[in-house]
């Protein structure tokens, strides 16, 4: 019989075998290695085991560099399972893809192997074509595996570091002078919006009898999200480039009951002789495609300070209560990253959405009946 490769002769590799890929093949049967070593070795530089100690003193000196693991089950000292074990301990499995060779046939036994991680399970007798393929596919799927899990974490990485870029950026913006000013008066004009909704409401309740919104949510931009959105848009971060570029620093928005106060409430608030619309957005005639509707003005409202009269833009959004709940629930889904299913949550949402507008336009109708019937 001739001498085992690896036994002894690693040290003095030739050339060619240097830039093959190492395969370890455990196996107690001399007979089994001799037989894959005959079928691997003019493709794969064959190293060999005689149980899962030597396995695992092979692994621990190859540091990761070996191409795929060929694994009996049933050894003396240590088993094949125990081997998978301590290479899952170890973080190994992630390293080098493991294949079962082995005579069982239950179906226990395969199923355990791969909840352990291996990548995958030849039966024996086996067939040199196919042991090759099946060792050839596992290796490249492996490496592509792998590939998209470093690019990943490199993405990680990067958004991580970008994080921390903008948290830097925006603690800075918060101990500028100018830029507390700015928001100061955006702070007024969200206030100058609060005053004029709250006026025609306290004008509709008395007059009519009804509220033509539920309630107002007001928020200003933070300094993160402000210095974010300029630099996603290659916009510079100054004073002037956040008046110039971001319309939405002051944001309110109004829910309201029924679809139609969405509307009567906009073009009250649109007439007023002192505002301004710079744009209109209707997501509630044309929907967006994941059903986000809501009606979206953004307004140049005047504020009056100290230095005198000055123009502020405000973004306002309008929808209905069924909306808001929809749309603060589709709002987690966004900022949620490795959410399982997102595909058919997106689905979900959509038939939600378009209940939630069946729904509104009923309750409009069941609004307009009662208003009709009342003396
Ligand atoms: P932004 O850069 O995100 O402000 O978008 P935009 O300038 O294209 O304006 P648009 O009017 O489309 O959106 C303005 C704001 O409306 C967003 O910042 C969100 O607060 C809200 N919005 C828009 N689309 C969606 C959506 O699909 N889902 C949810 N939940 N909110 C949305
Ligand atoms: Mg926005």
């Amino acid at each position: 019989m001739r001498p085992l490769a690896g036994q002894g002769e690693t040290p003095c590799m030739d050339e060619g075998r240097k830039s093959m890929q190492r395969i370890l093949v455990v196996d107690d049967a001399e007979v089994n290695r001799e037989l894959l070593l005959h079928i691997l070795e003019g493709e794969y530089a064959v190293e060999m085991a005689e149980d899962g100690e030597g396995a695992l003193r092979k692994l621990q000196e190859c540091k990761g560099e070996m191409a795929a693991i060929l694994l009996d089950l049933h050894m003396p000292k240590m088993d094949g399972f125990a081997v998978i074990e301590e290479m899952g301990k170890n973080q190994w499995l992630r390293k080098t893809p493991v294949l079962v060779i082995s005579g069982e046939d239950a179906v226990e036994i395969e199923n355990r192997c791969f909840e352990l991680g291996v990548s995958d399970f030849i039966h024996k007798p086996f067939v040199s074509s196919v042991i090759k393929n099946r060792i050839r596919n596992t290796i490249e799927l492996f490496a592509c595996k792998n590939q998209l899990e470093q690019k990943v974490e490199e993405q990680r990485e990067t958004l991580k570091r970008q994080d921390e870029i903008i948290r830097i950026q925006a603690e800075k913006l918060r101990e500028a002078k100018s830029f507390n000013r700015l928001m100061l008066e955006y702070r007024a004009a969200i206030m100058e919006v609060e005053t004029r909704l709250k006026s025609l409401n306290a004008e509709f309740s008395q007059e009519y009898n009804r509220n033509p919104f539920e309630s107002i949510k007001s928020r200003l931009k933070t300094p993160e999200s402000i210095y974010g959105k300029l630099e996603r848009k290659g916009y510079p971060v100054t004073m002037e480039s956040i008046k110039e570029h971001l319309a939405d620093v002051a944001g309110v928005r109004v829910i309201c009951s029924f679809p139609d106060d969405i509307y009567r409430l906009a073009e009250l608030f649109i007439r007023q002789d002192d505002i301004i619309l710079l744009r209109k957005k209707d997501y509630i005639k044309k929907p967006k495609e994941n059903g986000y509707r809501s009606l979206h003005l953004i307004l140049s409202v005047p504020i009056f300070l100290s230095e005198g009269k000055k123009n502020m833009k405000v973004e306002m959004q309008f929808r209905t209560i069924a909306m808001d709940f929809w749309a603060s629930l589709e709002h987690k889904l966004k900022y949620k990253k490795d959410v399982a299913d997102a595909e058919g949550i997106v689905e979900k949402l959509k038939a939600c959405a378009d209940s939630i507008e069946m729904l509104d336009y009923q309750m409009q109708g069941i609004r307009n009946e009662i208003d009709r019937g009342r003396r």
